[in-house]
């Protein structure tokens, strides 16, 4: 097996980030999509790509992807498909799914339809007449139609990518790697220049800041399902790891501040850059905001302060925003970048933004302002 084809999924908003990062990781005939970049790539490139990537969900595996009208047409459609080459004799493989805007809408007959599939194809090319075992790897299987094409893929990643294997504490709503890794990756900041969250809670986006600073691959420090498939071999795992460690640039000098007013939330900061491995490398303070006076020229502001959307918080949070613009009026050589769900925040703040850009902080719609430092 040489040729594979891998979706690296994303939240909404964050596919032409990932789309980026896969061409800067060397990837060609990247196709970005709704919430999914699409490319070509080898069974070597699966730890490649579940160790680099930083604002992708998931990497799945298409192992086939056909139009489906019928429970009869899924069901032969699956077992025409490979499973053998990806699925070990005794490997468990769980089925999920989901449906959209398609004739087959039952998710659970879908589910359980390709699952009753790759068991009749997997059993006549092992040559087993029992019941197959399931004792063994993990394969997350998916079934996911829309528009009547299914797509049937294998989960490489395990667990989301988010969950980088650092985070031992959280606030009550710290932002997710992923996305604290594309506000970052969205300015042009790589680790050269004074980099400042003053509203860091439990330090995501200055940690991120750190492991981009100095090349750090995101996923060193976790594990992944693929890991124990025997289709994707140890000596690709031992070769992604160790092209990791040659990439991480330790000793490059990184400027990254993290503050916050609650001095809980700094040592939630500190114990998680701690078990990242960066705990010298990141200066973490309990300050208010209002107190930040920026000491050097052309540094990165990039926070994920309270949108105010509790009642009673919102003069408090607008306060704080307009105390902000004030202050960096004063250092047009800063670069600032604040994503708030506040729907008036450019006129509390006080300056139109340079750019901004609709994303989703879960749930909630939010803005990602951009003011443009002078250079
Ligand atoms: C939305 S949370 C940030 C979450 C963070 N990005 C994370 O991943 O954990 C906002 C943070 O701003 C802090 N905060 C609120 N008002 C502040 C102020 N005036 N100055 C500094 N920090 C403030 C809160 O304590 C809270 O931790």
């Amino acid at each position: 097996m040489d040729k594979i084809t891998l979706i690296a999924t994303a939240a909404m908003g964050l596919e032409g980030i990932v789309g980026q990062e896969l061409r800067d990781l060397g990837y060609e005939n990247v196709k970005v999509e709704n919430s999914r970049a699409v490319f070509e790539a080898r069974p070597s490139d699966i730890p490649r790509v579940n160790l680099w990537l930083r604002s992708a969900d998931r990497v799945k595996l298409l192992v086939g992807k056909f139009n489906a009208y019928s429970f009869d047409e899924l069901f032969e459609n699956t077992k025409a498909l490979p499973w053998e080459q990806f699925i070990s004799e005794d490997g468990e493989f769980p089925v999920i799914g989901k449906s959209k805007k398609s004739k087959l809408y039952s998710v659970p007959d879908c589910q359980a339809i390709v699952k009753k599939a790759i068991v009749e194809r997997m059993k006549q090319k092992y040559g087993i007449a029992d019941r197959l075992e399931e004792t063994g790897a993990f394969y997350r299987v998916e079934v996911d139609i829309n528009k009547d094409e299914a797509w049937l893929t294998l989960d490489t990643s395990g667990s989301g990518l988010h969950k980088r294997g650092y985070r031992v504490g959280q606030g009550e709503a710290p932002l997710k790697e992923t996305l604290a890794a594309a506000l970052i990756q969205v300015t042009n900041w790589r680790g050269d220049a004074p980099f400042v969250d003053l509203f860091c809670g439990s330090g995501t986006i200055p940690i991120e800041a750190a492991l981009i600073g100095q090349n750090i691959a995101p996923g060193f420090n976790r594990e992944f399902a693929s890991e124990n498939w025997s289709f994707v071999s140890d000596r690709y795992w031992d070769a992604a790891f160790e092209e990791a460690e040659d990439k991480a640039q330790y000793d490059h000098p990184v400027n990254i501040q993290g503050m916050d007013i609650d001095p809980k939330m700094i040592e939630i900061s500190k114990a998680n850059a701690m078990e990242a491995g960066l705990g010298e490398l990141i200066l973490f303070k309990q300050m208010q905001a209002r107190d930040f006076k920026p000491v050097e020229k052309g540094g990165y502001l990039v926070s994920n302060p309270p949108y105010g959307e509790r009642i009673g918080d919102r003069k408090e949070v607008e306060k704080t925003y307009r105390q902000l613009g004030g202050t960096m009026k004063d250092f047009p050589t800063w670069s600032v970048y604040i994503l708030t769900a506040h729907p008036q925040f450019e006129k509390v703040y006080g300056t139109e933004a340079t750019k901004k850009r609709k994303l989703f902080n879960g749930f909630i719609e939010t803005n990602y302002y951009q003011f443009f430092g002078r250079k």
